[in-house]
């Protein structure tokens, strides 16, 4: 099934790139046993995904189970997913069995996976890392066949920057990433979505289809869209109840369309990106690159195959791969391990020249800017902390585990 089928199939409306490339990464990685995470602010439309990946896999005939982690209360949650011996607590008159036992040989879909509390977090992880779990009061090791596919949104973001989540759980579950992109930066999509929903509510309520004024367009597809396509689709569907007139202006709109002043909603979102690595330990910066790192040679191999099939640049001299640097900063740099791929070596006369080697990675660089850190400031570890940016304890801990010597 192509891309257009999918959509067709489950209902996806809007020509997004980024929703088109959505539902592309989601249609490849179903067929592997990959975990994912489909990120995206609430509403984006992020629940037909895990679907998806689940239809188009081996799985398909093994059950599906949709879990919002977020309406399950603490005290609760490690029995619902993981099941209970009758007896545990007070209250468990009976045995109860797990949705991680219900999925074996299947797929669960964890939505909201960021309100998961700290020891479900843990419990959570050895399922991913070892199949294994083991039920509340009981002391058997039981195992268990899931593939994991979660939802995130913006909040997930901050519980992973406070330490509320995680990170070795977050990159298991994260090995596939699925970004769908809010309403707002979807313009082009969004009369496209209102008309569909007028159609259906028009049909669901017998009565005339709403339709906007000029005016009235301009408004619906300016508007910041905090709620994103749950919100567009509620208006839609007051509107088509409310208004008898079947044409709308913008006045009659805007009346709908609650005011998100600078001070609201962005403001939450920008204190958060501003805030995003503020926070004392690198740690997390460096894997994020270290995963980025990856990609971005790949992404480099394909410009540099592309340009040099279009005779932009002569195949496999250092100068162009400079070049490529220069044309995507952000950058790894040969001494960052920049890897040519084997086929370009080939084709090229002045292969040998040409060094192929995992040079500087980069926990070898984090050890060399502690040690320029510790060298200009004489080994004093708290002016070398306060210079790289991280907490003294994190410095110690550093100069420990990469036994760096003063
Ligand atoms: N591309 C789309 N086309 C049509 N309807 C959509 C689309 N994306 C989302 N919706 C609808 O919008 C609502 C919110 O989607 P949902 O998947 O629940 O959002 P999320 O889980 O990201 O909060 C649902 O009613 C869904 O059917
Ligand atoms: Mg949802």
């Amino acid at each position: 099934m192509d891309t257009h089928d999918l959509k067709q199939k489950y209902g996806i409306i809007g020509n997004n790139p980024l929703l088109e490339r959505a539902v592309d990464i989601a249609r490849q990685v179903a067929p592997t046993d990959l975990n994912v995470v489909i990120n995206g602010e609430s509403g984006t439309g992020k629940e037909v995904f895990p679907q998806i990946i689940h239809y188009l896999s081996s799985r398909k005939h093994g059950p599906y189970i949709a879990v919002n982690c977020g309406a399950i209360p603490e005290g609760t949650i490690d029995s619902e997913l993981f099941g209970h011996e009758k007896g545990s607590f007070t209250g468990a008159t009976e045995a109860r069995k797990g949705y991680f036992e219900v999925a074996n040989g299947g797929t669960i879909f964890l939505d909201e996976v960021g309100e998961l509390p700290l020891a479900t977090q843990a419990r959570l992880l050895r399922v991913l890392e070892a199949g294994e779990y083991i039920k509340v009061g009981s002391s058997k090791v039981q195992k268990t066949d899931v593939r994991v596919v979660a939802a995130s949104n913006i909040n997930f973001h901050q519980a992973l920057e406070k330490g509320k989540f995680r990170a070795d759980l977050y990159y298991r579950l994260n090995t596939v990433p699925v970004y769908l992109p809010p309403l707002r930066e979807r313009k082009e999509d969004i009369h496209l979505l209102f008309r569909k929903f007028a159609n259906d509510f028009a049909a669901k309520y017998k009565m005339p289809v709403v339709k906007l004024t000029g005016d009235a367009e301009q408004v619906l597809v300016n508007y910041f869209w905090p709620g994103n396509i749950r919100q567009l689709k509620n208006i839609t569907e007051q509107i088509s109840i409310i208004e008898r007139t079947k044409e709308i202006n913008a006045d009659v709109l805007l009346k709908y369309l609650p005011q998100y002043s600078s001070s609201n909603v962005p403001s939450v979102i920008t204190a958060h990106e501003s805030s995003a690595f503020n926070s004392n330990d690198r740690d997390l910066i460096f894997k994020v690159v270290r995963d980025m790192k990856g990609e971005l040679i790949e992404l480099k191999k394909v410009v540099y195959d592309l340009m040099s099939a279009t005779g932009k640049v002569a195949p496999g001299s250092i100068e162009d791969m400079h070049l490529l640097n220069r044309m995507y900063p952000g950058e790894i740099d040969s001494s960052g391990g920049l890897k040519i791929h084997p086929s370009v070596i080939q084709n090229n006369p002045n292969a040998q020249t040409i060094e192929v080697e995992e040079t500087l990675s980069l926990q070898d660089k984090e050890i060399d800017m502690i040690r320029k850190a510790l060298r200009k400031h004489k080994g004093k570890r708290k002016y070398a902390a306060k210079e790289l940016g991280i907490s003294e304890r994190t410095l110690y801990r550093k100069i420990n585990e990469y036994q760096i010597e003063e």
